[in-house]
């Protein structure tokens, strides 16, 4: 698990390159106006000043419980699964059920109409990953309200995207970022300050403000990796952040549950993780970019024999997935393989000492 990573790659630093990366690439909504800096949660509709004695059915004494087991707002409650609140509140499932309702009735969330759809697409910022050529090939770098996988073998270029992510979404709006905070959980002990630091000055930031502007959190267990998500959340809503970066998103699941016995286990377990992460991304207007391995297949005789951890939930989850290989002179490859409405393709990029470039 542990190799070397070349953070003492320290060659001369590139002078303030200034990314134009977003305005370049047109296609996104939130060039050159300010619905980059609005959150979904500022959409007409999900802010609710109601409190939880409000919800059918709940006094004091459950929504006392309610608090005491960490829902602190209607919409927690409005997303919440009938079986967490169950568990969490001692409640029976109708009870559970009128609740979520009278949750989503408040909030107005029930259904949404196509032009609310709209309106909320419209909300959506792209951050470039460093290689334009990779930002066309994603619609003009990735969005937010989507959980983004990258998945490769060792080496490949996954964590290096995303720290440059956690520099990129910090690029001012004047200049085509979204001017927002990054954080990382990190499982495999690989985010590296001095990296970004080099990063920063590449693209012409402050590298003392852009260290300051990212919250980094070491992820144990499987357990606390979840944890971390959810904590992370009270900086999203309060700090102004914009991404959220899990490198690795299996690493840690796949070392807990490696027995064949433990598969559904750990799906099942992955597959609350992911939803979390998706309520996440979408209630706050954010992009989630995980990092996965891959594994070979031994079933598949032709074409590329691995494929990524963690199967057909993770693969359902996420809005897009980058296939990431290496190829010649620190060239790499990422290949487009799931997106809702992107055709797909390969794009060839660099990882270099200025970080990730065409
Ligand atoms: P695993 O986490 O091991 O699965 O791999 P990964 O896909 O996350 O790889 P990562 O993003 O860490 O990429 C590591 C590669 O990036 C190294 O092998 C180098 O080729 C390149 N790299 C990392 N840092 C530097 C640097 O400072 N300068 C240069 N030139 N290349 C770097
Ligand atoms: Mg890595």
């Amino acid at each position: 698990m542990s190799r070397k990573k070349s953070e003492t790659d320290v060659e001369e630093l590139p002078q303030g390159i200034e990314i134009k990366l977003q305005e370049e690439t047109e296609t996104q909504e939130t060039a050159g106006s300010e619905p980059v800096e609005q959150t979904v949660s500022e959409a007409p509709g999900l802010k609710t000043n109601a409190s939880f004695e409000d919800l059918a059915g709940v006094g004091p004494a459950t929504a006392e419980k309610l608090r005491a087991s960490g829902y602190n707002t209607i919409e927690s409650i409005a997303t919440a699964s009938i079986g967490e609140l169950v568990e969490a509140v001692e409640v029976s499932d109708n009870k559970a059920k009128e609740m979520i309702i009278s949750a989503k009735e408040l909030l107005n969330m029930s259904f949404e109409t196509a032009d609310r759809l709209l309106e909320k697409r419209k909300c959506v910022g792209h951050i470039s990953t460093g290689s334009k050529k990779l930002d066309v090939l994603l619609g003009g770098g990735l969005e937010t309200q989507s959980i983004v996988e990258f998945f490769g073998e060792f080496g490949s270029g996954k964590t290096q995207v995303g720290l440059q992510l956690c520099v990129n979404v910090q690029v001012p709006v004047e200049k085509g970022g979204l001017g927002g905070k990054a954080v990382f959980i990190d499982t495999e002990n690989t985010f590296r300050p001095q990296r970004i630091q080099q990063m920063a000055e590449a693209v012409g930031l402050d590298p003392a403000e852009v260290l300051k502007n990212i919250f980094v959190a070491r992820a144990y267990n499987s357990d606390d990796q979840m944890l971390m998500a959810e904590k992370a959340e009270d900086l999203i809503k309060n700090d102004g952040v914009k991404v959220l970066v899990i490198d690795s998103m299996m690493a840690l699941f796949r070392s807990e549950y490696g027995g064949r016995g433990q598969l559904a286990e750990r799906q099942q377990k992955l597959n609350r993780h992911l939803s979390a992460l998706h309520k996440i991304a979408d209630l706050n207007n954010i992009l989630i970019y995980i990092t996965n391995q891959v594994q070979s297949d031994p079933a598949m005789f032709f074409g590329d024999p691995t494929k990524p951890i963690g199967g057909h939930i993770l693969g359902h989850q996420s809005t897009f997935r980058v296939y990431l290989r290496k190829s010649k002179g620190g060239k790499r490859i990422g290949r487009l393989v799931d997106s809702p409405y992107l055709p797909e393709g390969e794009a060839v990029f660099m990882v270099s000492e200025k970080g990730v470039t065409d």
